[in-house]
């Protein structure tokens, strides 16, 4: 890529004010203008339609994106890494553990174990690469009130990191409504930006719309939001190589009379933005069960695990 010689100046219609102006908005590079949409620019910068158009368009020439080969796409494939889930089996069932680039959405019941999987996620990064992380920062945003420190605390020892430093190395943000949420994970590309973040959290994705719109008058603006916030993550899992771990509750499906009775909420907009989708569920003898029922090049997969008090794995403490 050319975006270290040529930046956000050399753009058609970016004079130093505009420029300044995408600057204030975190829009600083040629590539945040490529993946930028009109409206954005337009609000931000405060350029004409047309003006944002040419801006976006000449953006993408500069940094030569449009179609890839295979082989360029292998090759960004090698860069994508793995977070071990602290239990082999469910490693296994995730090709080796949770990726980089990738939204990650783990859906299933109270209780089944969503929020315990993401303080494991948050520890296990911080391991070096050997082990099973990436010795990386994470970004953690609590929605529900429920992300616990002593539970990082109890994790972090099990695997042998510096307690202090691992709670160091966690960044958490409660959100208090759903664009609250939106706007810290938008904040949340500051950080990223340092390169020292892997992993982005959002414990839950769908609690906050879900309390907020309710009735059906209210489906479409719900989605609109929930896309767009869905589609804030993946441009910052694909930008800036971050693993994005999302959870989300499931509602019963009244009418289905054999198989599961439950669905994902937030419908075929999460769905289909999550790249991997994982349901969780309450096993025998207090056991968890995950299946990958999603994901674009692993089979459809599931296996036992435990949350113990030490954290995930694949038996029972
Ligand atoms: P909701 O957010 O309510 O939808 O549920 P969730 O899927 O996020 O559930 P969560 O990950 O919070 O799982 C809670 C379960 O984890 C509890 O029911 C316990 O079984 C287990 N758990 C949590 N903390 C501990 C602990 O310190 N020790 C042990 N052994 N288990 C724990
Ligand atoms: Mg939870």
């Amino acid at each position: 890529m050319k975006d270290k010689e040529l930046g956000i100046s050399d753009l058609p219609g970016v004079g130093p004010s505009t420029a300044e102006k995408l600057e204030a908005a975190g829009i600083d590079t040629l590539l945040a203008v490529a993946v930028s949409s009109i409206g954005i620019l337009t609000n931000e910068a405060g350029v004409s339609d047309s003006v944002a158009r040419k801006m976006i368009q000449a953006a993408r020439d500069m940094l030569d994106m449009g179609f890839d080969t295979a082989d360029e796409i292998l090759k960004k494939r090698q860069d994508v890494n793995k977070i071990k889930t602290g239990s082999l089996g469910f490693d296994e069932v995730m090709g080796g553990g949770f990726e980089t680039g990738a939204i990650t959405e783990c859906y299933g019941e109270f209780g089944s174990g969503k929020t315990q999987i993401g303080h494991q996620l948050a520890v296990n990064v911080q391991l070096p690469k050997e082990q099973g992380g990436l010795g990386g920062k994470v970004i953690y945003i609590d929605t529900e009130n429920t992300f616990r420190p002593e539970r990082i605390i109890q994790m972090a020892q099990k695997v042998g990191l510096d307690v202090e430093q691992a709670l160091k190395s966690i960044k958490v943000a409660r959100a208090y409504n759903s664009d609250h949420q939106m706007l810290l994970c938008e904040k949340a590309e500051d950080l990223l930006k340092t390169g020292e973040y892997n992993l982005m959290i959002v414990d839950s994705l769908t609690a906050h719309f879900r309390a907020e719109f309710i009735g059906r008058g209210t489906l479409s603006e719900r989605q609109q939001k929930l896309n767009k916030h869905m589609h804030t993550l993946l441009k910052l899992a694909d930008m800036y190589n971050c693993c994005v771990m999302v959870t989300n509750q499931v509602m019963s499906k009244p009418n289905v009379m054999f198989g599961d009775p439950t669905q994902a909420i937030g419908g075929h907009i999460v769905g289909h933005s999550s790249t991997f989708r994982i349901y969780l569920r309450k096993g025998k003898k207090g056991s968890r069960v995950a299946k990958l029922v999603d994901s674009p090049n692993l089979p459809e997969n599931e296996c036992m695990f435990f949350v113990n008090m030490s954290g995930i794995d694949d038996k029972e403490e």
